[in-house]
């Protein structure tokens, strides 16, 4: 478990399924994200995610609380091959919990714990071009814009430009 004051990054529990579908059950929340999440999303969705994440089948995973309300997610994806130094982040915050500053902080939260106990030496995130928010977010939790990968997502029939983030890590202190 990471905690530090009023935000808490932990294993997800199957007691998580109710507010994890809550909070994704929203198309404003989902309008950016893979297409892997069905919508509506249900309990029962919820559930299987859930489960995933318990057998550690799907990447490293974790439930954001703040103030022991689930309010999101966070996950990193390992890639493969001769790209292992890196991994992919992905995020999610409920839009009730949206313009807080949770998000930032659950990032650094999160990318401290990964580098201090994995070999990583890379984290990036993929975002849609227009999806400010999420561009903004990362430049807070101290990531760097490294480029424009024209017309490199389709979500919806529509085609994106993806703009590169990443974060290594002699850029960040380990304590
Ligand atoms: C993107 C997201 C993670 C932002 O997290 P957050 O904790 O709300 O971030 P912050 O509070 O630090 O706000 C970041 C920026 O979002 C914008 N923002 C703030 N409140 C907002 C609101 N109510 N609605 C939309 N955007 C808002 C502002 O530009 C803000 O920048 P600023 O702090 O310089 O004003 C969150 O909106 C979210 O989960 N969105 C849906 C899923 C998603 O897009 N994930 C990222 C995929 S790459």
């Amino acid at each position: 478990m990471i905690q530090a004051d009023d935000i808490t990054l932990r294993d997800w529990l199957p007691s998580d399924a109710a507010a994890l579908a809550s909070n994704l059950n929203n198309p404003s929340v989902v309008r950016y994200l893979t297409e892997m999440i069905p919508m509506p999303y249900t309990i029962s969705h919820a559930r299987v995610f859930i489960g995933m994440n318990n057998f550690g089948h799907f990447q490293i995973s974790r439930a954001i609380l703040v103030d022991d309300i689930l309010v999101g997610g966070i996950a990193i994806k390992p890639q493969e091959d001769i790209w292992k130094p890196g991994a992919e982040l992905r995020f999610f915050l409920g839009e009730p919990h949206w313009g807080k500053g949770i998000m930032p902080r659950s990032i650094r939260k999160f990318i401290t714990f990964a580098f201090a106990n994995y070999d990583f030496e890379r984290f990036f995130c993929h975002t849609i071009e227009e999806n400010t928010a999420c561009m903004r977010v990362l430049e807070k939790a101290g990531f760097r814009k490294e480029g424009v990968l024209r017309n490199a997502i389709s979500k919806d029939g529509k085609l994106y430009n993806s703009v590169l983030f990443s974060i290594i890590r002699s850029e960040i202190q380990i304590t």
